[in-house]
């Protein structure tokens, strides 16, 4: 009965957010299915302290499916990832309910943590093809990370984040703007400084004419 549920989830979840899906048998051909189902499995064998057991499952899986969950991650409801190759997730990695991953994300650290090492992924993320998010910053509910992204800090909630490194370029569906983030148009301090240095020249050229002129006004009138 509770794979029969689990089942009829996986169904319904999949024609939601898979356009390209047009009978429930297809579902049987989506490697997220058996990545997710074996990954409860493992999960709950990694709980009980079974870690060979559980690993043995997770890792049987991904030789399958391209798809390495660790047991030891905490997944939530209505999780899917579409096409599925090459995604990784690690052990302290916790997913909140109805994330959405694509093909080649890692959900990963970056080898100087100890402890918690990979991200925490609220409610209703969506984490496009090639993605990595390294680290154990949140990733905030309802957020969108651009296809081959970098992301190394945390992330706000209803944030899209783009590019290597990641950064927010949408919060709450309003543009950031990126003029301090212009690697081009970098402020030029020594160009500064002769501009300014030019203009007090002109100012001071200016005031010496104005000077001399008077000054030869004043011995013609009074000839001197
Ligand atoms: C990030 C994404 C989800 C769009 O999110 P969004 O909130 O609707 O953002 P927008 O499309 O408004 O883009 C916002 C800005 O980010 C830029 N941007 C979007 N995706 C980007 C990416 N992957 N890399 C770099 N920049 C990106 C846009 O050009 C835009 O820049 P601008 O403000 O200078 O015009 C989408 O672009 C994306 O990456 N989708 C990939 C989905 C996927 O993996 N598909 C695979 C199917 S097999």
């Amino acid at each position: 009965m509770g794979f029969l549920k689990t089942f009829r989830e996986e169904i319904q979840i999949i024609r939601e957010r898979d356009p390209a899906i047009k009978s429930n048998l297809e579902v049987f051909l989506y490697p997220s299915v058996r990545a997710v189902l074996k990954y409860r499995r493992s999960h709950s064998l990694y709980k009980k302290k079974h870690y060979f057991l559980a690993r043995w499952i997770s890792q049987r899986s991904a030789r399958k499916t391209g798809i390495e969950i660790h047991p030891g991650a905490t997944i939530g409801k209505g999780f899917f990832i579409d096409h599925g190759h090459g995604v990784v997730i690690g052990e302290t990695t916790v997913i909140g309910d109805n994330v959405t991953l694509y093909q080649g994300v890692t959900l990963g650290g970056t080898g100087k943590e100890q402890g918690k090492r990979h991200p925490t992924i609220e409610n209703d993320v969506m984490i496009s093809a090639g993605a990595k998010i390294l680290g154990s910053f949140t990733v905030g509910a309802g957020s969108k990370v651009g296809a081959g992204s970098v992301v190394l800090e945390e992330v706000p909630p209803n944030s899209t984040v783009v590019g290597v490194p990641g950064r927010i370029v949408k919060r709450d569906n309003i543009r950031i703007p990126a003029e301090d983030l212009d690697q081009i148009h970098l402020p030029d301090p020594v160009r500064n400084d002769i501009l300014a240095l030019q203009k007090e020249n002109k100012e001071l050229r200016k005031l010496i004419t104005e000077v001399l002129n008077e000054t030869k006004t004043y011995s013609s009138q009074h000839d001197l």
